[in-house]
């Protein structure tokens, strides 16, 4: 598959190698392709790299969200997966409850198809989401089903249990899990190291 990673930082760079690796054909785009010469596949602009994706993965800090959509061209039927997180000091969210950093994607991106997603956990889980046989949950949220059926093949591949969360709506929901990995990580003494699973079981029968 033909994928556009937008930035190569802690997200972008490990979700693009290990993609790579499964022989996808990757292309990242950064502002500065001669510092990110190590990494496989192409490194362009960040235009050039949404221009080959048929789906991108959006990995810049929250504050350069707006600039870097408008630097990216027409997105019109792009998928557009939204890894980033609305992280306001605190941390807390810089948006929430009646919108999300999601929605907030939608509207600088017209026409791209978004979908929320590989951002309610910590960047090392992003190719390792395996816990012995167990997987780190990956909540896609999304008004468009093939888009979120591609993140979740894509998803699947690296080892995730992606599950629909439902419409981009939801992304005020997964957000706010997103800021809990993070206080949970930095502020409750749980390391890096851990995901959220989701546990299920049939119902007792009566
Ligand atoms: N880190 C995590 O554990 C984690 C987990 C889930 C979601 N997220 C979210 O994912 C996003 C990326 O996080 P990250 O940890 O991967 O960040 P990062 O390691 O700092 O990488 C950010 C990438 O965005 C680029 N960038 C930085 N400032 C920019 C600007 N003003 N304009 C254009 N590009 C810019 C960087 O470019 P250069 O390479 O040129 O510096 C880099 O490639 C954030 O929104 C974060 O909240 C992070």
């Amino acid at each position: 598959m033909k994928i556009g990673i937008i930035g190569a930082g802690n997200v972008g760079g490990t979700l693009g190698k290990a993609w790579a690796a499964k022989g996808h054909d990757v292309q990242f785009g950064v502002r500065d392709p001669a510092k990110h010469a190590g990494l496989p596949g192409r490194t362009t602009t960040p235009a050039e790299a949404a221009a080959h994706g048929e789906i991108l993965f959006l990995t810049v800090p929250w504050s350069a969200v707006p600039a870097t959509l408008a630097g990216l061209g027409d997105l019109t039927g792009k998928v557009l997966v939204d890894c980033t997180n609305p992280i306001a000091p605190g941390p807390s969210l810089a948006v929430g409850h009646t919108t999300s950093g999601g929605e907030e994607v939608a509207k600088l991106a017209p026409g791209a198809r978004v979908v929320k997603g590989f951002h309610t956990v910590g960047a090392e889980n992003m190719a390792r989401p395996r816990y012995g046989d167990q997987a780190a949950v990956n909540p896609l949220c999304g008004d468009d089903a093939a888009a979120k059926e591609l993140a979740a093949t894509l998803s699947r591949e690296l080892g995730w249990e992606p599950v629909d969360a439902g419409p981009l709506s939801q992304a005020r929901l997964t957000e706010p899990l997103a800021l809990l990995w993070i206080t949970l990580a930095m502020k409750q003494g749980l390391g890096r190291e851990f995901a959220f699973g989701l546990l299920q079981r049939e119902p007792v029968k009566a």
